[in-house]
């Protein structure tokens, strides 16, 4: 993985830039000693690991703001970071950034029931969303995995996901506003409580642009009503391939879960091992299939499921009695990485999405792809939403290994488009899948998406690196294109 060349002579006015910084921000708001500045070294994709020259911890709007404008006018790069759990690398510092972190910024401002949504900070966590409205029964539905820590500003950059995204959507389908401050450092809000925002879908825009176009300093979420009944299965299959065919079925019978996951067998005996959530650790294939709503559709829908996967040869069902054991069954899911970190020195988690009928086919190439490749895999992911997790086992310390490990997430991200998927499901492009781009968009696409970067950002120096292969100068792809003397498009009016 390469990064752009650091600009030595910005690194060096590091002096003068935390003094500036210092100005903007006092006390404590300024990171820049190195010992220091080692927790913000890397995010959730830990394979990779650079300081910035300093990071800045604003505490309003107005600070985020001055920092931006300062560093524009002074042309010093600027990677935004939430919580640092990306997986992706969006977060990942540049040698010549300053990293704007939004932890300080932890403040739930508002909670408007008649309007079913909260007015947070970005550095307010995901499930402290929840927290604060719990009591009243009500709940914000995305559940990234790193709920406990991942906070919604990142959750928006990165239009997170989580296991219940298959029913009640991605972040994106649970924003309602936001108020974004731009590289100049002007404050712009998008969208609000009202239930339509007029003229572009900006918004929609925003969400998932991995830091490239704006620093989130508030978000506007939907809240839900809790169902009043939430029953998780847990199916047991002898191999994936049918576990697989299983989820089609169920899709297919107009049941839609609120979550359907499924684990392989490895995946399904390093979680048991290590949180012992009740798992069949015969099985080849786990899926967990969770259904909500009133207690008289659960109990319909249940059943039907029991059915479908019965006919696919499940032989291990069981369904959760109580709240406490609908939970236990969740834990094994959600505390599966670390459960693969346990039996692995070193992985790296893939994020691809394919249309969920090819699950079958794709997984048993994964497998096969891991023997080409010499390299270990196990897969747990959102089946439901044809959102694969192949966590490709390797030993950083092994000269080769995290070469070879790239080299296989490529070829199945490879195999995600050709099968007509994407590069991410919900994890972001950031650098891990920056190179891959051009696999899925050809150079006109590019160039369409780099214009909105450079009408946000024309200077380029909110997170470059990330997610664009190239990044052209905006100048240069904003030219008029003369063909033969002609203008394109003369029916246009000009203004
Ligand atoms: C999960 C995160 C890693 O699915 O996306 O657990
Ligand atoms: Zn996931």
């Amino acid at each position: 993985m390469k990064m752009p060349a650091p600009d030595a002579a910005l690194i060096a006015r590091k002096g003068e830039i935390v003094r500036a910084l210092r100005r903007i921000v006092p006390g404590e708001g300024v990171v820049a000693e190195a010992a220091d500045l080692v927790p913000f070294e890397s995010d959730g994709l830990s394979a990779y690991r650079q300081a910035p020259i300093a990071v800045v911890l604003p505490e309003t709007t107005a600070q985020v703001s001055a920092v931006l404008a300062w560093c524009q006018a002074n042309g010093v790069k600027v990677v935004p970071r939430g919580a640092g759990t990306s997986l992706s690398g969006g977060a990942l510092p540049l040698a010549d950034s300053v990293v704007v972190g939004l932890s300080k910024l932890n403040r739930v401002l508002e909670v408007d029931y008649a309007n079913r949504c909260a007015v947070v900070q970005p550095g307010v966590t995901n499930l402290a969303i929840t927290a604060a409205v719990e009591a009243q029964g009500f709940y914000y539905a995305p559940d990234p995995s790193s709920q406990i820590a991942c906070t919604i500003g990142g959750n928006v950059a990165e239009n997170s996901g989580g296991v219940h995204c298959l029913k009640y959507g991605l972040t994106t389908n649970n924003l309602l506003g936001c108020e974004l401050v731009l590289m100049n450092g002007e404050v712009v809000r998008l969208g609000g409580k009202a239930m339509d925002a007029e003229g572009y879908d900006l918004l929609g825009v925003v969400t998932g642009s991995e830091g490239l176009l704006g620093v989130v300093t508030e978000v506007t979420v939907r809240i839900l009503p809790r169902p009043q009944t939430a029953r998780a299965m847990l199916l047991g299959f002898p191999s994936v391939e049918a576990a697989g065919a299983a989820v089609g079925d169920i899709i297919a019978a107009g049941i839609i879960p609120a979550g359907l996951e499924m684990m392989d067998g490895p995946a399904i005996r390093a979680a048991e091992a290590f949180v012992h959530a009740g798992y069949p650790v015969e099985a080849e294939a786990l899926l967990i299939v969770e259904l909500d709503g009133p207690e008289a559709e659960c109990a319909e829908l249940t059943g039907h499921v029991r059915m479908l996967a019965a006919q696919r040869g499940a032989d291990f069902v069981k369904t959760s009695q109580s709240e406490a054991e609908r939970l236990a069954f969740w834990s094994g899911r959600k505390a599966a990485f670390p459960a693969v970190g346990r039996i692995a020195t070193d992985y790296l988690c893939m994020d691809g999405t394919i249309p969920r009928g090819k699950l079958p086919q794709v997984l048993a190439r994964i497998y096969e792809l891991g023997r080409e490749h010499g390299l270990g895999v196990v897969n747990v992911f959102h089946a439901g939403d044809g959102n694969l997790h192949p966590l490709i086992l390797y030993d950083a310390d092994q000269p080769g290994q995290l070469d070879a490990a790239e080299a296989f997430g490529a070829d199945i991200l490879k195999l995600c488009v050709a099968v007509g998927g994407v590069l991410t499901g919900e994890h972001g492009v950031g650098v891990e899948k920056r190179d891959l781009m051009g696999e899925m968009f050809d150079a006109t696409d590019l160039a369409c998406q780099q214009r909105v970067k450079c009408a946000f950002d024309p200077g380029l120096l909110l997170n470059p690196g990330k997610v664009f292969p190239v990044l052209h100068r905006c100048a240069e792809l904003g030219r008029v294109h003369v063909h033969r003397g002609k203008l394109a498009f003369p029916e246009l009016p000009r203004f």
